[in-house]
């Protein structure tokens, strides 16, 4: 359990987005795009200046003069620069969870963890748990336009994976929570999804005497563990664990030029040629940014409606308004229904409304087949979570309030 000491560097998510036209790299990518200035408003990464269409050509033009006798059988001069230009803008997940920055994670924290995760006894209810609509066995999501929660309700959002969360920047789609610890209380406690008021956490999970222990393991220099922040702790680094790495694409970004069939090479090279990548970038391919949904044209009120305004909601700031975290496109083939309206169900209509909506270019069917198959290789290797067992109620536990 030592791996969990790896530590990656996270950066302070930042909570507002640098002015319009502060970032270089706009050029880059939206030839076709008449809002430029808009779409620089996100944090873009100054590198990969040069079209890679430019690249390429460049790239076959110098392969006899630079191809070395050993690297005669190797695929050739431009492979590389693909493999090159994308190791420029994305990071394979690394193997082991990341370190959370004033949360160390012991294995008795990590198992903590995991047990609130699926305890369904977290709800007022005592039916949901995080795991009814971040189902670990369906890529962390719940297969459902938005979730339903407590007495039925449905919220007004799709719920997005936790998989891989934890390297995003913030958390929810409008990235209201700076991180995963202080994401966790807020479904605890909303009305629509597990709907247990603050103070009542903490006493039911007191009412069940298995979890004294693990409290006490997993907090031990404290003498009153079982608190409604510990909770978000011991989450959080459960959730941290939940990683999916050595999809194809990451072992393509660590230099097997195999790993990618030529269809997923072609949509990778489309992703970022035809500016997917501008936003969609970074570890999660995604995750790291905001941007309006709708920056060249804005989609209807099935997958836009009027009053989920996003990021305005939290910052008030009018430029913010149909802002969202760009999300992460990690694991995106295991993830339908997509949008925050949960809204498109085919990954191929998703892929085709981001081309108009953000970079106003149409994509022909083949170029959406290309991308769609590229995104296939971001599915990685699934968490192998064993179910744990969770501390029994006893008569004197606080019953379900269905
Ligand atoms: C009733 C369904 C429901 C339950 C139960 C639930 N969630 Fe969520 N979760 C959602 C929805 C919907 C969102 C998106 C809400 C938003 O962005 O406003 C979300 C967002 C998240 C995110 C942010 C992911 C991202 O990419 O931004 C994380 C992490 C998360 N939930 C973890 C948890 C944990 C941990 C629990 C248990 C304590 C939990 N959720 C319980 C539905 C649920
Ligand atoms: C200007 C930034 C930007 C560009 C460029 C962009 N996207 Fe997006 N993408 C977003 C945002 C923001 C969302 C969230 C939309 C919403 O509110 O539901 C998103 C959502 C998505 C989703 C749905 C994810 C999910 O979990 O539901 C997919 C798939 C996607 N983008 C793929 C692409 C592809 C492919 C391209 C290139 C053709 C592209 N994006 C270009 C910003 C961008």
């Amino acid at each position: 359990m030592a791996r969990f000491a790896a530590a990656v560097p996270t950066e302070p998510p930042s909570r507002k987005r640098p002015k319009a036209g502060t970032s270089a790299s706009v050029s880059i990518s939206f030839q076709n795009c008449a809002h430029g200035p808009e779409i620089a408003a996100a944090p873009l990464r100054p590198r990969g200046r040069l079209g890679a269409v430019t690249v390429l050509a460049l790239g076959a033009l110098v392969i006899p003069a630079l191809t070395s006798p050993g690297q005669a059988q190797t695929p050739g001069k431009s492979q590389d620069t693909l493999m090159e230009q994308a190791r420029q803008q994305f990071q394979p997940i690394p193997e082991n969870p990341p370190a959370l920055p004033g949360n160390t994670a012991t294995p008795a924290k990590v198992a903590l963890g995991k047990m609130l995760y699926f305890d369904p006894r977290l709800s007022a209810s005592h039916a949901i748990s995080c795991n009814s609509c971040h189902n670990i066995g369906l890529g962390g999501v719940d297969a459902e336009p938005t979730s339903l929660g407590h007495r039925w309700q449905h919220g007004g959002r799709n719920a997005p994976t936790v998989l891989n969360a934890v390297f995003d920047k913030s958390q929810f789609w409008d990235g209201r929570a700076k991180d995963l610890e202080a994401q966790a209380g807020g479904p605890i406690v909303n009305p629509v999804e597990m709907g247990s008021p603050e103070p009542h956490v903490a006493e039911q999970l007191r009412g069940i005497p298995g979890y004294h222990e693990a409290f006490a393991k997993a907090f031990p220099d404290e003498t009153d563990p079982i608190t409604l922040a510990n909770v978000q702790k011991a989450i959080a680094v459960f959730e941290a664990t939940l990683i999916t790495p050595n999809a194809p694409f990451d072992r393509y970004l660590k230099g097997d030029p195999n790993a990618l069939s030529a269809t997923e090479k072609a949509g990778l090279a489309l992703f970022m040629n035809k500016g997917c990548a501008a936003c969609h970038n970074g570890i999660n391919v995604g995750g790291a940014t905001y941007a309006p949904f709708g920056v060249v044209t804005k989609p209807g009120a099935s997958l836009l409606p009027p009053d989920d305004k996003g990021r305005f909601m939290v910052t008030k700031t009018p430029g913010d308004e149909y802002v969202f975290k760009v999300p992460s496109l990690r694991n995106i083939a295991l993830t339908a229904p997509y949008f925050h309206t949960g809204a498109a169900w085919d990954l191929r209509v998703a892929v085709s409304v981001m081309g108009a909506s953000q970079l106003g270019i149409h994509l022909t069917p083949e170029e959406v087949d290309k991308i769609a198959a590229f995104l296939g290789s971001l599915t990685g290797e699934q968490p192998q979570v064993t179910y744990p067992m969770l501390p029994p109620s006893v008569a004197s536990t606080p019953q379900p309030q269905p």
